[in-house]
């Protein structure tokens, strides 16, 4: 079968899907609250210019370049003697094992679609207790939506990047910016709309800390799905026309609105209902579900606005996730697209069991140290594994390819001389710094 290319603008929607997931609706949200909201709001974008952006444009250009799966783009793009650097293409391996707790978390979302459609608890102790239930008692429930949720993954991902991946991206992308537009209207005609917006873009440095710096850089890598070669393989399926710099700006600029409209929304709902900003990770299924409580009949609506809005985000982000590891069996295994898809989705869902068995009471004996394994598996990969994927993109591009090579590609693209030389600036000084600061600090904490 020969290549499948997306359309421009299907690269654009897929790769805007990939980064747009839970961490910009249940994440972003909850860590600007708890650190202390607009300061938090403008680091982080500091953190996307700086960092996140010069990354994003590099592994866009690796894939646009290497145009194949991540081991061959490295080795495509490595000069001789140096083809070593294709062992930095096995960063697949990070997302294999983001996907296993990550498609939990999108079962939890599946799970709230019904719960908002069987009655919202009504108090916010009930809905403590709702999720807390679901959690550490209810195993059949979660193993259940579990499967529905990487069998999802499994079908669209096993139709290919035009039949599947785009097509999905296509329908879905436009479908959660209208849901969430109207979540953001309906918000705009409450009294607490000023609040949550001063809220969100009133700072008050009082209230950041160096850990709040280290999130934003850390969250502004997740966000972007840069680091595990994500982006590096949807690029390889870019055509020509694609244009690098053009796109990861409009890639951030959705994954930067899409996190703040979010947050704007969910902080009115809260503020009305006089529910306090910084409530952690439960800020999504704990929080939100009492406050659309509160709203009677419109909560019920908001409350799957809000849940399927978030499973579009999850389950566009999951499917991207998966293809990495999907690309390279079937290059370098010489596997079938079905078989690609299957051995690893099957090894996602026993290890995504293991994962949310950890959270069950009666299962105490799979927590090491101060974590459980879920929150290990969350930990090694989203906080240590990532960024040290984003550093080989960042060194591989900035000092290892022929530079001569990027600047042609980049000027053909219309670039200046000017804007080519700060981008290799960021990449290759500002970018690593920042990513061995975000990872020592993380090593440190443990
Ligand atoms: N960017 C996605 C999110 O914000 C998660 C993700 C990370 C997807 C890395 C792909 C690669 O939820």
């Amino acid at each position: 079968m020969s290549k499948q290319y997306f359309s421009k603008i299907g690269f654009i929607l897929a790769a805007a899907g990939s980064a747009v997931g839970l961490g910009n609706i249940w994440r972003f949200p909850y860590i600007a609250g708890e650190y202390g909201g607009g300061a938090f709001v403008l680091v982080y974008i500091a953190a996307l210019l700086l960092v996140g952006i010069p990354v994003l444009m590099a592994e866009i250009l690796l894939g646009k370049m290497g145009k194949d799966e991540p081991v061959s783009s490295y080795e495509n793009l490595a000069p001789d003697g140096k083809k070593w650097w294709r062992f930095a293409g096995f960063s697949f391996i990070t997302g294999f094992l983001i996907l296993t707790f990550y498609s939990v978390v999108l079962g939890w979302v599946f799970a709230y679609v019904f719960i908002t459609l069987t009655g919202l608890p009504s108090s916010a102790e009930a809905a403590k207790d709702l999720f807390m239930t679901l959690l550490q008692q209810d195993l059949a429930t979660q193993l259940f939506f579990h499967l529905i949720s990487t069998a999802l993954v499994g079908f669209i991902v096993l139709r290919g990047i035009k039949q599947g991946i785009e097509k999905v991206n296509n329908i879905l992308m436009p479908l959660l910016i209208f849901m969430l537009i109207f979540m953001l209207v309906y918000a705009f005609t409450l009294d607490s709309f000023g609040k949550a917006i001063s809220f969100m873009f009133a700072p008050d440095f009082s209230k950041l800390s160096s850990e709040a710096v280290l999130v934003a850089v850390g969250q502004a890598f997740f966000s972007l799905s840069v680091g595990m070669v994500v982006m590096l393989t949807y690029a390889s399926f870019a055509n020509q026309k694609t244009k690098v710099f053009n796109s990861a700006i409009i890639i951030t600029i959705f994954d930067a609105l899409i996190a703040i409209v979010a947050g704007v929304a969910m902080f009115a709902f809260l503020f009305e209902q006089n529910m306090p900003s910084s409530q952690g990770a439960g800020l999504a299924f704990i929080s939100m579900p009492a406050v659309f409580f509160e709203f009677g009949s419109v909560g019920v609506v908001l409350s799957l606005l809000f849940f399927i809005s978030l499973a579009f985000a999850g389950l566009t982000s999951a499917i991207s996730i998966l293809e990495p590891t999907v690309s390279h069996l079937i290059k370098q295994r010489k596997y079938s697209r079905k078989k690609a898809t299957f051995v690893p989705l099957i090894a996602v869902y026993l290890l995504g069991v293991v994962a949310l068995v950890s959270n069950v009471s009666g299962f105490e004996f799979l927590t090491f140290g101060s974590k459980n394994l879920f929150d290990w598996f969350d930990f090694v990969t989203a906080a240590i594994m990532l960024p040290i994927g984003g550093l080989f993109v960042a060194i591989f591009m900035g000092f290892v390819v022929d530079k001569n090579r990027i600047v042609t590609a980049l000027k053909t693209e219309g670039l200046s001389s000017k804007t080519i030389g700060f981008w290799f600036f960021l990449l290759r000084y500002v970018a690593p710094i920042a990513i061995i600061g975000v990872i020592g600090a993380k090593m440190m904490g443990l």
